[in-house]
């Protein structure tokens, strides 16, 4: 029997609407929540993700600055971006879309926002806090992951999920975040040895590699009965694909995500979650 389908776009629908409650509550309280993005050159795929952003923020009533940079920006410059909006008390929330240009520090840009703006998780604050179970605001596609767990009540205490990411954005957040729901998690990478049998015996796949050159899970790669996620989003032959063969993965699991409609819109969604509780502690430190 075919598995159940996550779909991305229902689950992603629930939390825009807790989000929407909690902008009329916090205009109600005088704070206008506001996301500032900074793009820096012209990524087609990134140019996308910020416009899609943008526009889910307008659906809430979340305000957005839209600060679009020359791709020669140097480090100085963009720190100074960075710089203006920590120090603008309109601003609550601060994304820079990676990746960046080569010439650029991802590091050094990410880890100047303050880390009450930091909408993204990134900064070694945030990190941290996660990493000692006190986490305040978390990257947006991992706790999209957790929420989809919630959603279809799947309980992760004793699973073992494997993890096929070690980014700091996807990979390293998810396993924190697994462990406190008591998972046993396994992280797979690119030198990972003997990663197919790793697969077979996993409760939970999480995977997020976006290379269909180099991998594709199929479903000779997985247990009767386990749960896919599937975090990639590529294109391949003139399609968009994440990293798993859907159609049959879904014949053998209990539970997987289509690309597209799966964990892409959950991470737009929590982005929006982000802003909020970002806003909210703007409020508590009265700021
Ligand atoms: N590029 C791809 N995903 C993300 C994300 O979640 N945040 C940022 N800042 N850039 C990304």
């Amino acid at each position: 029997m075919a598995g159940i389908r996550i779909d991305g776009k229902v689950i992603a629908q629930t939390v825009k609407d807790r989000v929407k409650q909690a902008v009329t509550e916090l205009k109600r309280q005088g704070v206008n929540p506001c996301l500032a993005t900074i793009l820096v050159g012209e990524d087609p795929a990134s140019a996308t993700y910020v416009r899609n952003k943008h526009k889910a923020c307008k659906e809430v009533g979340i305000d957005t600055r839209d600060h679009k940079v020359d791709s020669k920006i140097t480090q100085i410059e963009l720190n100074s971006i960075i710089d203006s909006l920590n120090s603008d008390s309109l601003v609550h929330g601060i994304l820079v879309q990676l990746p960046l240009p080569k010439h650029l520090d991802e590091f050094a840009a990410t880890s100047r926002i303050s880390p009450l703006k930091d909408v993204d998780g990134l900064t070694p604050h945030n990190a941290g806090l996660l990493a000692m179970k006190k986490a305040m605001l978390v990257a947006c596609t991992p706790s999209g992951v957790m929420e989809m767990f919630d959603y279809h009540k799947i309980d992760l205490d004793g699973k073992n999920v494997v993890l096929i990411n070690r980014s700091n954005l996807v990979g390293k957040p998810l396993y924190h975040l697994l462990l406190e729901k008591n998972a046993t998690v396994i992280t797979c990478h690119s030198k990972t040895k003997n990663l197919k049998q790793i697969c077979q015996a996993a409760d939970i796949i999480i995977t997020a590699v976006g290379d269909r050159e180099k991998f594709t899970l199929t479903a000779d790669m997985i247990k009767e009965g386990s749960i896919v996620i599937d975090v990639a989003i590529s294109r391949f032959h003139k399609k968009i694909v994440g990293d798993s063969d859907y159609d049959q993965i879904i014949q053998k699991a209990s539970f997987a995500t289509p690309v597209p409609g799966g964990v892409g819109p959950m991470t737009v969604a929590m982005l929006l979650k982000n802003t909020i509780t970002a806003s909210s502690l703007s409020t508590q430190i009265g700021r």
